[in-house]
């Protein structure tokens, strides 16, 4: 028997290569080992404001993206968080488990919520609680996520374990799974914040539909320090970033790419990672373009996706009912 992956990701503003380098990736490279739910989160999607017809143009734009870099809707179920209910019910459900305490202790959260100030919502605040239920429904093992995503990950697992110490045994324990490389690539404007989809800045995140003379741009721009040697370093967040992406999209070790650039500028490096990155990106925007050609195509693979995955979750859904006294 196979493992169970699930994952999710947000039909948010633009997805850049830190979702490509840390979660897409992996999810599509791990396909055949596993048994793989794949979700476009749209119902997280809403915990903070979203103009509607842009959201709705997002759900196909990402879903066509996760295609493209290579998640293969015939091994893969992957399909719209809302179209099948069973994830907002039991997160209902869910919220009757979690202790408080446990949630307001989720610092994504408390990020989010600084930036959004009076104009929080229940919802962005009960944003975990959504998505253990999306992870418990499916009796996943495995969830590989960002390293953002792990205290996340962690609160379900939480969770699974309290409802089967008050109910009996009902839930699969879930694990998060984080990559050793990549799974925080920074902003190319400023190294100290991680990359983002909500970062409004034009030099900030390379987007996975950027034409090669803007993602040459932005690396040319990008923040490094004045220093001149280009080695990986921890404490030099700059120019670690843009080797770690250099490192990701090349698949060379460090020392090679180390002394590959050895007595070289920051120019020329930058020259070439614009170059590396471009060419990793050309095959994924070649098969966006081609699937988007198709009227209907993506549309058509996320019902079958809901279709697929729907009778797990209502099983679970059903099964969690009947423990609690429900139905
Ligand atoms: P989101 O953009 O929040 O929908 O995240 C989708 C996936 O990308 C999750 O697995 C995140 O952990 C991951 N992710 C988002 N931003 C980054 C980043 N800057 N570096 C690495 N992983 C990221
Ligand atoms: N919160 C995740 C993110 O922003 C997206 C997500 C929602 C998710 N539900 C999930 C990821 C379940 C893994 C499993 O990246």
């Amino acid at each position: 028997m196979k493992k169970r992956v699930f994952s999710g990701i947000q039909p948010t503003g633009d997805i850049h290569i830190g979702n490509y380098l840390a979660a897409i990736r992996h999810w599509a490279a791990m396909q055949d080992k596993y048994e793989n739910i794949f979700c476009i989160v749209d119902l997280h999607a809403i915990t903070v404001p979203q103009e509607p017809k842009v959201l709705k143009a997002k759900i196909r734009e990402v879903s066509g993206l996760l295609i493209a870099a290579g998640i293969d809707p015939a091994r893969s179920i992957l399909f719209v968080q809302s179209h099948v209910s069973a994830h907002a019910e039991l997160a209902w459900l869910l919220n009757c488990v979690i202790p408080m305490g446990w949630m307001q202790r989720m610092t994504q959260f408390k990020d989010k919520s600084q930036k959004q100030r009076e104009q929080v919502t229940v919802g962005l605040f009960d944003y975990p609680s959504l998505m253990a239920a999306d992870i418990l429904l499916y009796d996943t093992d495995v969830v590989p996520v960002g390293e953002d995503q792990k205290q996340h990950v962690e609160l379900a697992r939480d969770t699974a374990q309290r409802f089967n110490s008050i109910y009996g045994e009902t839930f699969v324990l879930p694990e998060p799974m984080i990559p050793d490389v990549g799974a925080r690539i920074m902003g190319l404007d400023d190294p100290m914040k991680k990359m983002s989809k909500s970062e409004s800045g034009s030099g900030h995140a390379i987007n996975l539909l950027d034409p090669p003379e803007v993602i040459r741009g932005k690396i040319m721009r990008a923040t490094t320090d004045s220093l001149r040697e280009i080695r990986f370093d921890e404490n030099r967040p700059g120019i670690n970033n843009l080797l770690t992406i250099y490192q990701l999209f090349s698949g060379d070790n460090k020392a090679e790419i180390e002394s590959r650039f050895e007595g070289k500028g920051y120019a020329d490096f930058k020259k070439t990672l614009a170059e590396v990155v471009t060419e990793g990106l050309r095959p994924l925007q070649e098969r966006y373009r081609e699937l988007t050609a198709e009227p209907g195509r993506i549309d058509a693979i996320l019902k079958d996706g809901a279709d697929r995955a729907r009778p797990a979750a209502e099983k679970t859904l059903k099964k969690v009912m009947d423990k609690i006294g429900l139905g």
